[in-house]
């Protein structure tokens, strides 16, 4: 039997602003544009063969998914067959090189690589934006995965036009993630239930209206190397976000002890004069922003702290490619 294969590669992203709720949760229209950026040194290596089994099946780091796992996938590659007009079923074999559902967003690294991937396979010579949509639709935060670098997706109109963009390249600014890993379980409540929970907070309407403020700062903090505006901005983002969550009902508590250590280190840090900010995923890892130069410091720094088991440090990373 004929297969048609392809592997693709993407990156997760951090986001400085962040998506948190929809205005249309199965299409993932987001209440506010957000803005992040991709880790380098992390990725999720996808390959999709189309042809030679019964039904779509999933593999992730060597394990089968199956139930709601499985079927988020199988919508993705549904719209891929649609498009291509074929019915063969996929085997889809996926690989991260970092722990999966710890709040460094496999799912956004997972559906970018799986929608460059299958459309590939499939022969659809999709561009960016298309790409980028697709990939919106398996998980919001993929759609910032696609394109390169610092990326901003819009909230748009509607299902055509809520795409990322590139708004610089890696090579831009040299910045660096320093995930201070306090936690590597499976998160209890995943982001797409949260996503459903954020209007049930007093709070999100607040969190929305001031939105274009928080995007149009960090727009031009990012544009503008000014990394105190950006420290200040995306610190306030993630507090709002985290504050929705914890006033929504039922309430979402991400932060583990040792998360707040980590946040307050980063604050007397800076007070110290050190360029370091926080932000913080539906998890308890925190994301410790710094200039490039400054990493291997603040690594050393960030893993004196009790509670933190490992520190992943990665540079800002490219969009998603196939792979020969
Ligand atoms: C807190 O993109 O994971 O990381 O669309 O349901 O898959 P789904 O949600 P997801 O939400 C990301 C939430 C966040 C903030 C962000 O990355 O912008």
């Amino acid at each position: 039997m004929k297969t048609m294969s392809a592997t693709a590669q993407a990156s997760p992203n951090i986001a400085f602003i962040k998506y948190w709720g929809n205005r249309h949760s199965a299409l993932r229209l987001p209440v506010n544009g957000s803005i992040s950026m991709n880790l380098a040194n992390l990725h999720t290596r996808t390959t999709v063969t189309f042809g030679g089994v019964e039904q779509d099946s999933l593999h992730i780091n060597g394990l089968p998914v199956s139930g709601k796992g499985l079927q988020r996938v199988s919508a993705i590659l549904g719209l891929v067959r649609q498009r291509a007009g074929i019915s063969l079923a996929a085997e889809v074999v996926s690989e991260n090189n970092f722990p999966t559902g710890a709040g460094i967003a496999s799912s956004a690294s997972g559906f970018a690589a799986l929608a460059l991937a299958a459309s590939q396979a499939a022969g659809l010579n999709l561009e960016q934006a298309a790409l980028s949509r697709l990939a919106r639709l398996g998980s919001g935060s993929a759609s910032r995965s696609i394109p390169s670098g610092f990326v901003e997706w819009q909230m748009g109109s509607g299902d055509e036009d809520s795409v990322a963009v590139s708004i610089a390249p890696p090579e831009h600014w040299a910045l660096a993630d320093c995930v201070a890993v306090v936690a590597a379980a499976e998160k209890d409540t995943g982001s797409s239930e949260g996503h459903d929970l954020a209007p049930s907070s007093p709070l999100q309407a607040a969190r929305v209206a001031d939105a274009p403020r928080r995007l149009e700062i960090c727009r031009r903090a990012i544009l503008e190397r000014d990394f105190t505006a950006l420290a200040e901005i995306i610190e306030q983002d993630s507090d709002l976000m985290h504050a929705v969550m914890m006033t929504s009902r039922p309430a979402l508590f991400y932060w583990q002890p040792a998360t707040l250590s980590v946040m307050a280190a980063v604050r007397r840090s800076r007070r110290e004069g050190q360029p370091l900010a926080y932000t913080i995923d539906a998890g308890a890892n925190v994301h410790v922003i710094c200039p490039q130069s400054h990493a291997a410091q603040a690594q050393q720094m960030l893993s004196q702290i009790p509670g933190v088991q490992a520190v992943l440090v990665s540079p800002v990373g490219g969009g998603a490619l196939i792979l020969p």
